[in-house]
């Protein structure tokens, strides 16, 4: 079977590779539409860093803000963005071409429907702007492979447990700012009903724990995060909930909760650290107790350039972690003891999916 299926393999990418198939694919009118679409495909790809980089310069410019109350001609966009207004007019029709803005019939620009998308989630602006960083590191794809990851700017941003409250107060601020769309989800996902106390572990600045409060006022909830980043998170969330500082890898972990969270923490960390970090809130929890994990996933169904693509590059830029599938994940929460695990679904499993794992 498997002999058979490389043999297909190679078939069809000879037959891909050539250019003689390809012009008849392209001209013959029943295989046009599909040569057509691959080729948009293959150009999606090839072309992927300049359209980030058009939309880089829209949020750095925050043309999507300027345009939100009305139209305006690309001379007055210039004049406010202080840019040569042939440059602007090149990047508001590169911006028009993308969807972030409309141009409209009389030559002024709008803001166009995916622009508007992404002022509903100001989350999505912090993340393109922090993607600084990591095409910096990926400038030099091979370079960052040979050297097995990490060493470049995402492995100083994402700086765990050193002392530098910088550190801690930027990564906090970017996770905190996307929160809200993974939250919304989780609590959509999952019923907190029936449980009394949430332990929330890497809970960064409480964006979630907030959010939980917000719909199960009588949780008693407590937030378990590196010293640094549990003081921030101390100070935002107040008396809603107990916050801890200490290390997942060298602490204990606060006891008594009956249900506990890992939010986007997982995936963070390479197999050792994760399959310990497991196997500790498996002891830390009660017969019966609940583990939620939420973040995104490999091999999700519909958006497979985002776990293994994406993430799986940024990981490696960071310098620690990988995207792991959910059944990577059920095996490990298998081998921590856990009893029944199971994959529930979320709005967009794109940005995140939930495994509830029971002891
Ligand atoms: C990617 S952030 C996610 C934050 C938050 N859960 C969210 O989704 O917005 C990972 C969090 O894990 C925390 N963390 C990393 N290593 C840790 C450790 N050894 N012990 C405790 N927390 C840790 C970080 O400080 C950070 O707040």
């Amino acid at each position: 079977m498997s002999q058979t299926y490389e043999r297909w393999i190679k078939w069809r990418n000879d037959a891909l590779a050539n250019p003689k198939l390809q012009r008849f694919l392209a001209s013959f009118p029943l295989t046009r539409p599909v040569a057509n679409a691959k080729a948009r495909q293959t150009f999606g790809i090839v072309s992927g860093f300049v359209s980030s980089q058009i939309m880089q310069a829209c949020i750095e410019l925050d043309l999507l803000e300027l345009l939100r109350p009305a139209p305006l001609s690309a001379e007055a966009i210039a004049a406010r963005c202080d840019l040569p207004v042939d440059a602007t007019l090149t990047l508001l029709k590169a911006a028009s071409a993308i969807n972030l803005l409309e141009t409209l019939r009389d030559g002024r620009f709008a803001l166009g429907g995916d622009g508007a998308a992404m002022l509903g989630n100001p989350g999505i602006a912090e993340m393109i702007m922090h993607h600084r960083a990591l095409y910096l590191d990926l400038a030099d794809p091979v370079a960052l492979l040979r050297r097995g990851g990490g060493g470049g700017t995402l492995a100083n941003f994402w700086t765990y447990g050193g002392d530098d409250q910088a550190i801690a107060e930027r990564y906090s601020t970017l996770m905190a700012a996307s929160q809200p769309m993974i939250a919304g989800q989780v609590l959509d996902a999952y019923t907190l009903r029936g449980h009394p106390r949430l332990l929330d572990i890497g809970g960064g600045e409480g964006a979630f724990l907030a959010e939980v409060a917000v719909r199960w006022p009588q949780l008693d909830l407590t937030l378990f995060d590196l010293p640094m980043v549990a003081a921030r998170a101390g100070e935002r969330l107040g008396t809603k909930a107990r916050v801890v500082g200490g290390s997942f890898i060298d602490d204990p972990l606060p006891e008594g909760a009956d249900i506990i969270t890992l939010i986007r923490v997982l995936h963070d960390h390479d197999d050792g650290v994760a399959q310990a970090l497991l196997n500790k809130v498996y002891n830390a929890l009660p017969p019966r107790g609940t583990l939620l994990i939420a973040e995104p996933m490999a091999q999700t169904p519909g958006a497979r350039a985002m776990g293994h693509g994406y993430f799986g590059m940024y990981l490696l830029a960071m310098g620690s972690g990988r995207p792991r599938t959910p059944d990577e994940l059920k095996s490990m929460l298998a081998k921590a003891g856990f009893s029944s695990v199971r994959l529930i679904s979320t709005r967009t499993p794109l940005t995140c999916r939930v495994i509830i794992a029971t002891r």
